[in-house]
């Protein structure tokens, strides 16, 4: 099998990093070699060393004096929502009745939800973002569609045929039996399937009567190991409406947790406005709370503590997302960037070294991958990003006054978006400049 050999800066994290002086939290080679084999890192360190490894006819690839890093990581995002994306003038519920319903009905049409699925995963490769977990519509074709382009990638995704039996157009309604099967039938089909994870996916509680949310719970535990997603604690008229429909819950955590559905992989998107004993059963499940900074200010949810919710006694499991359509951008450099800035209005800041570590193996730990992404050590999959700090003037001319890699990291954030990714691998092969 024929190898393949990078060089350039590699960077990659070994845990959370306290501050920019927290050397001991990442590991960067100025002259760093990445070698691939099979789709997967089998040598990372030192140049001259990886180098001397690699055999004679490997492919060669010289991206100095780029940096190169684990791909990112996209921890919640709708697919179906290319094209509600930048949609004027409304909060949660009104924004989904008014944009997103009427778009995700679209994909009734399989051919539509491939056409989607191509562009979508063009996307996210264009942005560097190897991995995410993903939301498909409430049609069973919609997943295969989804699942069948990221498999034909190689591409490691994790996404769910979304589950809703009510407030919601009848063409979007599912019924707790047809949900199960359906998705019972997709994971058959697509879980473990080259690299392709499914991760069941009520859509949130409003959407889902109670007979669907015990399904739900019956899926959950009949698939232990499976990620499951949905949304929490979004924005207040929704939290009203949960209390509504679910009038025995102590608050929005507790409809989850009531149907089984918190534990390790259980991904809640947004999680803004928990209480205490919300955060304390989040943080005992070891579910992961998705913080999605650009949805949360375009349909002023709210702010996400990121600090708070870290440094608590009961620490949360956090991941990061662009939660597209409700989010503003693809990227997850431009996602960050709002993160630093949501977490700035709440009184603290996050450094450099942190954001990048959170979209690489801070996802990958919250997601429970960090075996396969998320980092450059040696026997995970070769998903790796080419990252350019000057990829613009405004750029170049920043970098000028640039001393260290903190800096660099944090005018990649601040001022990049997919003109700074020069190439992306995944499992081992150019991906980005394959595209047509
Ligand atoms: N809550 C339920 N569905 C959605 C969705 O599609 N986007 C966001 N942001 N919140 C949701
Ligand atoms: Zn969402």
């Amino acid at each position: 099998m024929t190898q393949t050999l990078l060089r350039g800066r590699t960077l990659s994290f070994v845990r959370w990093p306290d501050d920019t002086n927290d050397h001991a939290a990442y590991r960067y080679e100025k002259d760093g070699g990445l070698l691939f084999e099979g789709g997967r890192i089998v040598a990372a360190g030192p140049y001259a060393e990886v180098a001397a490894e690699a055999d004679t006819d490997a492919t060669r690839i010289d991206h100095r004096p780029h940096l190169i890093l684990p791909g990112f990581i996209d921890a919640h995002v709708h697919f179906p929502q290319m094209q509600v994306i930048a949609s004027y003038g409304t909060e949660l519920l009104d924004w989904l009745n008014t944009y997103t319903f009427p778009e995700e009905t679209k994909f009734r049409d399989a051919q539509h939800g491939r056409r989607i699925a191509r562009l979508f995963l063009d996307e996210m490769i264009r942005q560097g973002t190897t991995t995410v977990a993903a939301y498909c519509s409430v049609h069973k074709q919609s997943a295969e569609a989804f699942f069948a382009e990221s498999h034909a990638r190689n591409m490691l995704n994790i996404a769910g045929k979304v589950m809703m039996d009510r407030n919601a157009p009848e063409a979007l309604r599912d019924t707790p039996e047809s949900s199960y099967d359906d998705t019972k039938a997709l994971i058959e089909e697509w879980h473990g399937r080259g690299r392709q994870l499914y991760a069941i996916t009520p859509r949130f509680a409003i959407t889902s009567t109670p007979e669907q949310m015990e399904m739900a719970g019956a899926l959950a535990r009949e698939f232990p190991d499976m990620h499951i997603q949905t949304h929490l604690s979004e924005n207040h008229a929704e939290i009203a409406f949960t209390q509504e429909l679910y009038p025995w819950s102590r608050d929005y955590t507790d409809v989850y947790e009531h149907y089984g559905l918190l534990r390790e992989r259980m991904l809640l998107g947004h999680c803004i406005h928990l209480s205490q004993r919300e955060a304390d059963a989040l943080s005992e499940s070891g579910s992961v709370a998705v913080f999605c900074p650009t949805s949360n200010l375009f349909l002023g949810s709210g702010l996400f503590d990121y600090q708070r919710y870290r440094k608590r006694a009961k620490p949360l499991l956090i991941a990061s997302a662009t939660d597209v359509g409700g989010g503003t951008n693809y990227s997850m450099l431009r996602t960050m960037d709002e993160a630093y800035k949501v977490i700035a209005l709440n009184g603290e800041k996050l450094n450099p070294f942190a954001s990048f570590w959170q979209i690489t193996r801070g996802n990958a730990e919250s997601l429970m991958i960090v075996d396969k992404a998320g980092t450059l050590e040696e026997g995970t999959d070769a998903d790796v990003v080419v990252l350019d700090a000057g990829a613009t003037p405004g750029m170049r001319l920043r970098m000028e006054t640039v001393k260290t890699l903190a800096q660099e990291l944090f005018v990649l954030q601040t001022l990049g978006d997919d003109r700074s990714v020069v190439e992306v691998y995944v499992a081992g092969k150019q991906a980005k400049s394959a595209l047509v």
